[in-house]
Order: C-alpha cells, then structure tokens, then sequence
C-alpha cells in the first residue's frame, strides 16, 4: 500500500528543547525534517540560517528536506548541502534561471525541490517536470507557520499530477501549509506525496499520536 511521506516542520518546534524535539521525532514513524529557511526578504519574516542547521545536522536522523524562502538561493547550495541537506527545494519566484539552479542542486548531490506560491500558476514548471525530483505547492503564503490552508491548492495538485504522468515523471508532489489531520486525507487523495506539518506535529498534545495518525492515513489516490 502506497504510505504518505511525513515531513515535521520544525519552524514550529520549541526551539529552546530543539534536540529534545528532534529526538522526539527521530524516534516517530515521522520521514523527513523539514527545515524552513526565511531570509526577511523574499519573506517577511527570517528564521535561522546555517549555524542552526549544522546544529539539526548533528541531531537528525532522518533527512533533511531544506526548504529555502531565501532570495538568490544559488549562492548558498553547496553549503546547504555540506551541512546535511538531503533535499533543497528553491522558490520559482527566486529563480531567474530556475533550469540551472535545479541542475546545481542535483550537481551538488542533492536532491532538487520546486516550489511555488500560492498565486503562481503550474504553468509554469511545465518544462521542468523531468527536471526537478519534487514539487512543493505552498498552500498557504510562505514566512509563517500557523496560517490556514488555501483549498485551491488542491487543484493545483490535482493538475500537476495530471502534467507528471503524461510525462511518465517520478517527480514527487509536497504540500506546505495549514495540513492537519481535518484535511490530509483530501490532500492525500488530490496526489501529494509529502506532507509538511508544522503545527498539527508540535502544537499538537501528543505530537508522536499525530504523527501516527498521519501516517496511518489510508494513501490511496483518487484521480488514478
Ligand atoms: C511556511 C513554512 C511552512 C510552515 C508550515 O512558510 O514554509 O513549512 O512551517 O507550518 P504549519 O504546518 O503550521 O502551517
Ligand atoms: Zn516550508
């Protein structure tokens, strides 16, 4: 049976127990460690940067799924990389030359993220769709975590997915933003693959009860 990826954002960790926290969820039925980095200028907000990273690093024993809301972001892929980055997903609205960026990524040995804002149509990754290993759909606008989820989003997905397998890319499908367990299912079901939870993980009273829930939810797509 086809299981849903789990990605814990640790944006909404208590960043004064970060180990305890990603030990918590080193010992979780949880996938990745997603990681979002804010530069207050391509959002309006900044989180951490590379030392904290090298700090998660040591921590973590699952992937790192990097997720960079950062202007100009070629400049830091290799570092990003050498600290541990499993995954490094870059905005199409910070990419002017998104085709070489990705293929840097992917040079760097990692693997290659696409993501897009909510008012940024697929379209636009339409040559790209074998390119990049993954598609990161913001259902939510990026610098916060907390906010609630865009429900057009699920189009997007349902869309995208269409584009991927008319093309026969194994390009993965993220969703970002506002997922909790009221609607992964539905979010499951439009074709993601990934599901980045932020609050639902480490607001929640038992976080290791909602990644269990999670990941028990049935993973089956309804558009195939
Ligand atoms: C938002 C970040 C998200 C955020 C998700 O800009 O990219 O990863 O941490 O948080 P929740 O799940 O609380 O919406
Ligand atoms: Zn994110």
């Amino acid at each position: 049976m086809r299981e849903v990826i789990l990605a814990p954002s640790l944006l909404a960790s208590d960043f004064g127990r970060l180990a305890e926290e990603i030990e918590m969820i080193n010992g979780s039925e949880a996938d990745y460690f997603h990681v979002d980095v804010m530069d207050g200028r391509f959002v309006p907000n900044i989180s951490f940067g590379q030392p904290i990273i090298k700090h998660i690093s040591k921590w973590a024993k699952k992937p790192l799924d990097v997720h960079l809301m950062i202007l100009e972001p070629e400049k830091y892929i290799e570092e990003f990389r050498s600290l541990g980055a499993e995954i490094i997903t870059v905005h199409v609205e910070a990419c002017p030359h998104l085709h070489r960026t990705v293929h840097q990524i992917k040079e760097s040995g990692a693997k290659a993220g696409v993501a897009l804002n909510p008012h940024t149509p697929i379209s636009i990754v339409e040559n790209l769709l074998e390119d990049a290993d993954l598609f990161l759909i913001m259902s939510v606008n990026p610098g916060f975590g907390g906010q609630k989820f865009i429900y057009n989003s699920l189009l997007k997905i349902k869309a995208l997915k269409t584009m991927l397998i008319e093309v026969n890319s194994n390009a993965l499908i993220e969703i970002d933003g506002g997922v909790g367990l009221q609607n992964a299912e539905a979010i499951i079901k439009a074709g993601t693959d990934i599901l980045v939870a932020g609050t639902s993980v480490f607001g929640a009273k038992d976080p290791l009860a909602a990644v269990k829930a999670f990941k028990s939810i049935p993973a089956d797509i309804s558009i195939l």
